[in-house]
């Protein structure tokens, strides 16, 4: 085998790795979870509701996914921090806020659905 044989070999072999050392670094170098929705965002409670909760919740709060909120919430948490920290933390398959909604949009949203959910 000649000398050129050998270098060009050589050469091969070394792209062959840094291809995969760039493969195997784009799929590691992937963000582990997506980026925080923006805070910036509807600030009141029913815009908050509509764009964020009523998926699970219904739009009335009739419950979906989630359980049944309107009517409930109330007499389920006599103290509205208690459901605040429900909603920012988050509870089983029910998401947690604090990432995506500022403490004001959460204790907006809060009161929306004691106050304006029947
Ligand atoms: C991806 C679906 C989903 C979304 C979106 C969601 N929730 Fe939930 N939520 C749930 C589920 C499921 C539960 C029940 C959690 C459990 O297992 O205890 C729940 C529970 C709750 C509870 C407690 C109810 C109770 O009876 O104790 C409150 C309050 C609540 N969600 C409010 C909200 C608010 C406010 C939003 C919007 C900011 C929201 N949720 C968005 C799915 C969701």
């Amino acid at each position: 085998m000649g000398t050129l044989v050998r270098v060009v070999r050589a050469v091969q072999l070394v792209a062959a790795v840094a291809t995969a050392a760039f493969v195997i670094l784009l799929f590691t170098n992937e963000p582990q979870k997506p980026a925080a929705v923006p805070k910036a965002g509807p600030d009141t409670g029913q815009a908050i509701f509509v764009t964020r909760c009523a998926s699970c919740h219904g739009a009335d709060g009739g419950g979906g996914f989630g359980p049944t909120l309107a009517g409930v919430v109330v007499s389920r948490y006599p103290n509205p921090a208690d459901q605040e920290a429900v909603v920012a933390n988050g509870r089983g398959s029910m998401p947690s806020f604090a990432g995506s909604l500022t403490p004001a949009q959460i204790t907006a949203v809060v009161a929306y659905t004691r106050t304006n959910l029947g």
